[in-house]
């Protein structure tokens, strides 16, 4: 599978990035985005679905949207590439996951050091719709969810713990408990930016690595698309995990064409073989 001098190089690495997209999930029956036929903006234009200004236009198709997503995430298990990575972690290696995915199957497999690029899922946050909120008097910032509250009072006896207890689930978009904003998933949609201490950990994490593994990542999407990248250019070795070549191939010391979850506990278990 691999030349054994870059086995010796990855066995020597002192910092590893695993850098994960869809396909990590695809094996735990969570559908990828771009796959031509199953993936998920195969079936909807995610510019309806997956953006402040559809959630405006209509929350409700949006909510429900997610909740159907939200439901295969919560029949997924993680698969043995989520468990291959978290046990290299358990194992004493300084490994970090930097992850596109918003499942959380990453910290269900037990890996803790893992930087969630687009959110999650399941957490919900509020809908800051900061026209809304600006056109009224000066809106306050809501003690239970962070968000504008669009009236002034906000209802001092609601606090995160409200908030926590709602569940992206099937029914009407729920509300803040403090100050009524809509609620929406904390998830990065498109013309969004990302969590500036997210993009961050994931600059540094990969600033510091000695090898990054890219598992089943489309890199078609930015700013995480640079990051396989950003890792070649200072040096890193880059392995890939993928049935199908991305932009990556010819410029990666290994391109591994195959699913993550048969892959990952063999690839891992050639380079880390006492572990
Ligand atoms: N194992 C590994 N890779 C796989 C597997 C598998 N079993 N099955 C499919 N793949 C690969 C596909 O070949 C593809 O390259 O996973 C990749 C999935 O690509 P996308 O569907 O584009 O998902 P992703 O790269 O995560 O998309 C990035 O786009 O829509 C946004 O926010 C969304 O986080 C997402 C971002």
């Amino acid at each position: 599978m691999l030349d054994p001098a870059l086995i010796a190089d990855l066995r020597a690495a002192r910092r590893i990035v695993v850098f994960t997209g869809a396909g990590m999930s695809a094996e735990s029956g969570i559908p990828t985005f771009r796959e031509r036929l199953t993936g998920l903006w195969a079936q909807v234009d995610p510019m309806e679905i997956a953006t402040p200004w559809a959630f405006r236009a209509d929350p409700q198709r949006v909510w429900d949207w997610h909740v159907h997503l939200a439901e295969a995430v919560r029949a997924a298990r993680p698969n043995a590439g989520h468990e291959a990575i978290a046990a290299l972690e358990q194992a004493g290696l300084d490994v970090t996951v930097i992850t596109q995915n918003v499942d959380a199957l990453h910290h269900r497999a037990g890996s803790r050091a893992v930087v969630e690029l687009h959110g999650n899922l399941l957490r919900l946050k509020s809908f800051v719709d900061e026209e809304a909120a600006f056109a009224a008097a000066s809106p306050t910032i809501c003690r239970a969810c962070d968000g504008y509250a669009v009236w002034e009072s906000c209802d001092p006896y609601a606090d995160r713990s409200d908030l926590a207890a709602i569940e992206l689930r099937a029914g009407a978009v729920p509300r803040c408990p403090g100050c009524g904003a809509l609620l929406r998933p904390d998830v990065v949609w498109f013309g969004e930016p990302l969590a500036v201490e997210a993009i961050e950990a994931a600059w540094n994490a990969v600033d510091r690595c000695d090898v990054l593994f890219a598992v089943g990542a489309s890199l078609e999407v930015e700013p995480a698309a640079s990051l396989p990248w950003r890792a070649l250019a200072r040096g890193a070795r880059v392995i890939e995990v993928n049935p199908s070549p991305t932009e990556l191939v010819g410029q990666c010391h290994a391109g591994i064409r195959g699913g993550a979850a048969e892959v990952l506990p063999e690839l891992f278990g050639i380079i880390w073989p006492s572990r």
